[in-house]
């Protein structure tokens, strides 16, 4: 029966990190997937979750049973208050459901976005690398907009422009709410207003991949600015929302589908229908990393634990920007290196091409995605100055 079945090359990202491990040199480096880790490079469970799941593991009225397909509703008001404001929340017209983080919240909408009859999703070139397998699986056409200028090593504003003036009524377009993941850069408070304008005018269906609110600045009102603005245009949108990296709960898989809708009833008809589509594919979510999710948002002390863990985390990888820039630039690199410091989030974008990151990797032990890619997490003191010798040599031939 198997014989047959060819065997899959491994994920580009998450098939880095088994290399990583398995590689016995201790020279080796793993900017490879977005995780954030210490100075120390260890991983790190956020103090205010730790405190959390205390809680929550002593909490005698907790059991084992289903939770709800969509998630417990007391669960739904603090994760949205980070998104949206009250008097929206209020108006009802927020259809949100508990999903499995960021991945498992983009199924649910790409088949949701099936299920509206919704030919196509536009996303940015270059993307996450598993955005255009997500809607391709839910049998969605899926085409880019242009996105990076490598000229500038910034934002190809103009490109994307005309872009979503190709797009047509109806189609989706994939947008990335903050810290824009590979690349770094994303628009300016001016550009998104004038990204909101040609959805509208469009007619488009947006939706917002927010997987690193606090990490570009270390303040989710200013991380959390394009939904605000989608928001008070009146469109309506989805947003897919993770708490992978800002809460470091990567394997708790703990993320909300969103839909911003006109009405209150619609929200309720979208939600309805969330629920089946769920209902179908896992039953309903998992609940511990909801639990901690909530008991963190709901607890004040925790909350102000985690709004400055978030700055803490955020201050040490501009540090780590930083201190990669003045070292490369010390070594007279070829080419321009401000795009390090001027980047945000957890990446670099760092120009590097194919066969140079093939270099950092084979040669150099250095863990990064073929797209030139790096996670700033995964630079501490102890290493940055072997990442750039390394990037040196590369850019050097
Ligand atoms: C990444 O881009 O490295 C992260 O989003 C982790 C992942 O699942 O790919």
């Amino acid at each position: 029966i198997f014989a047959s079945v060819p065997k899959a090359p491994a994920d580009p990202i998450l098939g880095l990190v088994g290399r990583f491990k398995a590689d016995t040199s201790e020279k080796k480096v793993n900017l490879s997937v977005g995780a954030y880790r210490t100075a120390e490079g260890k991983p790190w469970i956020l103090p205010s979750v730790a405190e959390a799941e205390k809680l929550v593991v002593l909490d005698t009225t907790q059991d084992k049973e289903y939770q709800p397909i969509d998630g417990k509703p007391e669960n739904k008001l603090p994760v949205q208050q980070l998104l949206f404001d009250q008097s929206v929340i209020d108006s009802g017209c927020i259809a949100t459901a508990q999903a499995l983080s960021g991945t498992g919240s983009l199924q649910v909408i790409a088949q949701f976005l099936k299920f509206m009859g919704v030919k196509k999703v536009w996303g940015p070139n270059p993307t996450w690398g598993n955005h255009p397998k997500i809607f391709a699986r839910a049998l969605l056409e899926y085409e880019t907009y242009p996105y990076w200028h490598q000229e500038s090593r910034g934002l190809d504003f103009a490109g994307m422009m005309a872009g979503i003036q190709k797009m047509q009524e109806g189609e989706c377009i994939l947008l990335h709410a903050v810290a824009h993941n590979p690349t770094g850069v994303d628009p300016t408070v001016a550009q998104w207003d004038e990204i909101v304008a040609a959805c509208r005018e469009r007619k488009l269906i947006p939706l917002l991949d927010n997987a690193y609110q606090g990490y570009a600045s270390g303040d989710l009102a200013k991380d959390g600015y394009a939904q605000r603005l989608f928001t008070s245009s009146g469109l309506e949108f989805f947003i897919a929302q993770s708490f992978a990296k800002n809460f470091g709960l990567y394997g708790e898989r703990i993320g909300y589908v969103h839909a911003k809708c006109a009405t209150k009833e619609a929200a309720e008809v979208v939600l309805s229908q969330l629920k089946i589509i769920i209902r179908q594919a896992y039953s309903s979510p998992p609940k511990h990393g909801a639990a901690i999710v909530n008991k963190v948002l709901t607890t004040p002390e925790l909350k102000d634990m985690w709004l400055k863990e978030l700055t803490l985390m955020s201050n040490r990888i501009s540090d780590m920007r930083v201190a990669l820039r003045q070292a490369i630039e010390a070594k007279g690199t070829p080419g321009t290196w401000n795009h390090v410091t001027d980047q945000i989030g957890m990446f670099t974008f760092t120009g590097l091409s194919k066969e140079q990151v093939v270099r950092m990797v084979e040669e150099f032990h250095i863990y990064m995605t073929a797209d030139g890619r790096i996670s700033m997490a995964g630079l501490n003191p102890s290493n940055v100055q072997y990442v750039a010798e390394c990037i040196d040599k590369a850019a050097r031939g």
